[in-house]
């Protein structure tokens, strides 16, 4: 007995997982280097916050003031009036729960911190786990709820979420991020008052109207100074996000499912897990927050990155629709090696049998190649890629389907529709465009098959462009009974996350590309299986400096698909050079997406040495570097930003003109200065620039600097008309 007793310390010891069980009050404290959460906890007492914000160097001092504690998880039925984080109908009709701490655990690992708390309804056998994991270094935590329905019967869930934050500052500024097709994550910072702020998505599919994405500054930040929370949710359906101000100026937070039209049954003995909210705080203003979430993504949730970052694609969508033939493909291959990008992706175009997809309003479903178009199938193509030595990729988009297709003729039980309804789709791309019902297990399998048959077929595929053009407009589900309709949302994001396991699991080395519609999926929910996301079917220049610029607010520049396109845009219009058009693109996952054969010696020599230097010099830096926004396109004529790299001895600094600003470059007066940000101060740098157009863009190009005269003086920047652009390279000598 007594030998067991000291294996089972030795184990806990040696493992560093400690289990408090609930006799008197403890202080908890979920730390990361820089940040801290302490909650009190005592034996059948609601759980209580304490403070959340900058770590405290004696926290202990907190359990003198138990009088400030709010509560941490409060359940409706609690008796106050704020903002819930919980909502549950008991299997007897009963509105309120009254949570209750019962005991938490605490695993350490290295740099991780993951505490769990158990907390019960007092009454009903209703059990919530809360868990905390801290990543020390990043300064991250994610939160997330596990809920165990222990009653005999079901019970309704009306409100669950995944992270519930009580804060206080003399004022609060709120930015999110915000949209539509083509248009994804504008910007927009506003002060809030006293009343509740309410960000959410109500639907399942696309988040481009509401990124569950935000930065809470606490008083007035800027890029570099100020207190600022940063946090986003992972999952990529309907979600609610609340900012609330009392009368005392105190704030909650609360972030998590959104129930409207999605109050969830939860059987009897089974569990549901919330999404996780990831979280950050900054005390040194919003790019560190940034930088914060980016190093956290890079190292902790996108799947694993190829060492040498993610390749150079060239998508044919923009350069050829469905218009297409095996020739125009296998010239387009040509091309694309020629210009030295790593991977061809075959887009939106090739399959169909009675039906061919040569429109938008048929045959998505019908996952077949077109035989018509393309009679030797796929393996042309592949064949081609690996002579030129490049891989090749393709589009799907399996979870949607059309009207007119074989698959709506043969299983109209498993799409999604509103029983006893015509169906809405006609407000859809297409007119004919519905969603499959992935609530539906065999749906699941069905889903799973697309990217399974097509990766069997062709083990050779490389990358995978997984699209999801059509939001919900109709509701309902064969698959699910009558009282369980509204478990439709959820179960429907649960079921794309299974298929995308199943299929990251099978297939780890494919890369996958989440696309809805653009950035609709722009999420750290679908980024725990995609690698990156197509960020706007806007491929303009102009627009993608604002477009990157709110999407690297949240997430890392190496999910940002960003590709060089054909001028004039289609989406805008706009007449673009192509030196801008590279240098923005080159600030992402650079791509290209045209058809080359409609370039000019020109633009193909300069595209190919682009690619060239963003292989040798800029790709480390952009997709694993650290990011310094300077000057903001919402703010400044023009916009600036760098990226750095750990060592602190390379980085690159992207320039964009975006208004014409009277200037006068020869005096060197009214000129823009750039100064730099992410340097040691204490080494010298020297200042080189790529894709030099007819001149240079400073006279300090060529010239060595010390990093503190770049950080505090800066270089002059001598291009003033607008779509002008420049990237410097900065190296330690
Ligand atoms: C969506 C995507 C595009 C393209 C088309 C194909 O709009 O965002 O990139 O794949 O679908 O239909």
């Amino acid at each position: 007995m007594i030998k067991s007793l000291f294996l089972f310390f030795l184990f806990v010891w040696m493992f560093g997982i400690q289990v408090v069980k609930a006799q008197k009050e403890h202080l908890i404290a979920v730390e990361t280097e820089n940040l801290g959460l302490y909650l009190h906890a005592e034996a059948q007492k609601e759980l209580k916050q304490l403070y959340f914000g900058k770590k405290l160097r004696e926290s202990t001092q907190l359990l003198q003031a138990l009088e400030l504690s709010e509560p941490a998880y409060p359940a409706f039925g609690n008796g106050l009036d704020v903002e819930q984080a919980l909502q549950v109908v008991h299997a007897d009709g009963n509105p309120t729960t009254r949570l209750v701490y019962q005991s938490h655990s605490v695993e350490k690992t290295e740099n991780l911190i993951h505490t769990k708390l158990e907390l019960k309804d007092e009454f009903y056998p209703l059990f919530v786990s809360i868990h905390y994991q801290a990543y020390s270094k990043e300064d991250v935590i994610e939160t997330w709820v596990e809920l165990k329905n222990g009653e005999n019967a079901a019970i309704r869930i009306s409100k669950l979420t995944s992270g519930y934050l009580n804060i206080q500052a003399a004022q609060y500024f709120l930015t999110h991020f915000y949209g539509s097709w083509s248009w994804e994550m504008n910007v927009v910072e506003e002060q809030l008052l006293e009343g509740t702020k309410v960000i959410d998505q109500k639907q399942i599919t696309r988040s481009q109207r509401d990124n569950p994405a935000f930065m809470l500054s606490l008083g007035k930040s800027t890029e570099k100074a100020g207190e600022v929370i940063a946090g986003a949710l992972a999952w990529s359906g309907s979600f609610r996000m609340a900012f609330q101000i009392d009368n005392y100026n105190k704030g909650i937070i609360a972030v998590g499912l959104n129930t409207i039209s999605s109050e969830y049954l939860l059987d009897a003995q089974k569990t549901l897990l919330s999404p996780k909210f990831i979280l950050t705080f900054s005390s040194h203003g919003k790019g560190e927050a940034s930088r914060n979430l980016h190093r956290w993504a890079r190292r902790h949730h996108l799947p694993p990155m190829p060492p040498k970052g993610l390749p150079i694609v060239l998508n044919n969508w923009e350069g050829t629709g469905m218009d297409f033939d095996e020739a125009t493909i296998l010239r387009i291959i040509d091309d694309a090696a020629d210009l030295g990008t790593e991977i061809f992706v075959l887009d939106d175009g090739w399959f169909g049998r009675k039906y061919q997809r040569n429109k938008d309003d048929l045959a998505l479903g019908d996952w077949m190649v077109n035989k018509t178009k393309l009679p030797k199938g796929l393996k042309p193509f592949i064949t081609r890629c690996k002579q030129k030595g490049i891989k090749f990729g393709i589009w799907i988009e399996p979870e949607m389907v059309n009207s007119k297709s074989e698959f709506a003729e043969q299983h109209p039980d498993w799409i999604i529709r509103s029983k006893n309804r015509e169906p809405l789709a006609a407000i859809g791309r297409g007119a004919t465009q519905q969603i499959v019902d992935l609530a539906n297990p065999k749906v699941q399998d069905f889903v799973f098959s697309v990217a399974d048959n097509l990766l069997t077929a062709y083990p050779e595929i490389a990358y995978i462009k997984w699209d999801c053009n059509h939001y919900a407009t109709d509701f309902g589900s064969t698959y699910l009974t009558g009282d369980r309709q509204q478990n439709l949302w959820i179960d429907y994001v649960n079921g794309y996350y299974k298929v995308m396991g199943r299929l990251r699991e099978k297939y780890p080395h494919v890369i996958w590309q989440a696309c809805s519609s653009g950035g609709g999926r722009l999420d750290y929910g679908a980024l725990d299986y995609s690698h990156e996301v197509w960020t706007s079917d806007n491929t303009d220049a102009w627009s993608r400096v604002f477009i990157q610029w709110g999407s690297n607010m949240i997430y890392p520049a190496i999910v940002s698909g960003a590709h060089i396109s054909a001028s004039p845009n289609q989406a805008t219009g706009n007449v673009t050079p192509i030196k801008m058009r590279m240098d923005v693109a080159m600030s992402g996952r650079l791509g290209v997406e045209l058809q080359p054969a409609h370039m000019t010696t020109e633009e193909k020599a300069r595209v190919k040495q682009a690619i060239s230097d963003y292989k040798n010099i800029l790709r480390p830096l952009v997709q694993f570097g650290d990011l310094y926004r300077m000057d903001s396109p919402y703010e400044k004529p023009y916009a600036s930003l760098m990226y750095v790299d750990e060592q602190k001895s390379k980085a690159a600094l992207f320039v964009y003109v975006l208004t014409y600003t009277p200037n006068d470059v020869s005096t060197g007066r009214n000129v823009p200065i750039l100064r730099m940000e992410g340097l040691d101060p204490l080494k010298k740098y020297r200042i080189e620039e790529l894709n030099v157009s007819e001149k240079l863009s400073s006279p300090s190009v060529g010239k060595v600097f010390s990093g503190d005269y770049l950080m505090k003086v800066g270089i002059q920047y001598s291009k003033t008309k607008l779509n002008e652009s420049s990237i410097f390279y900065i190296s330690e000598i």
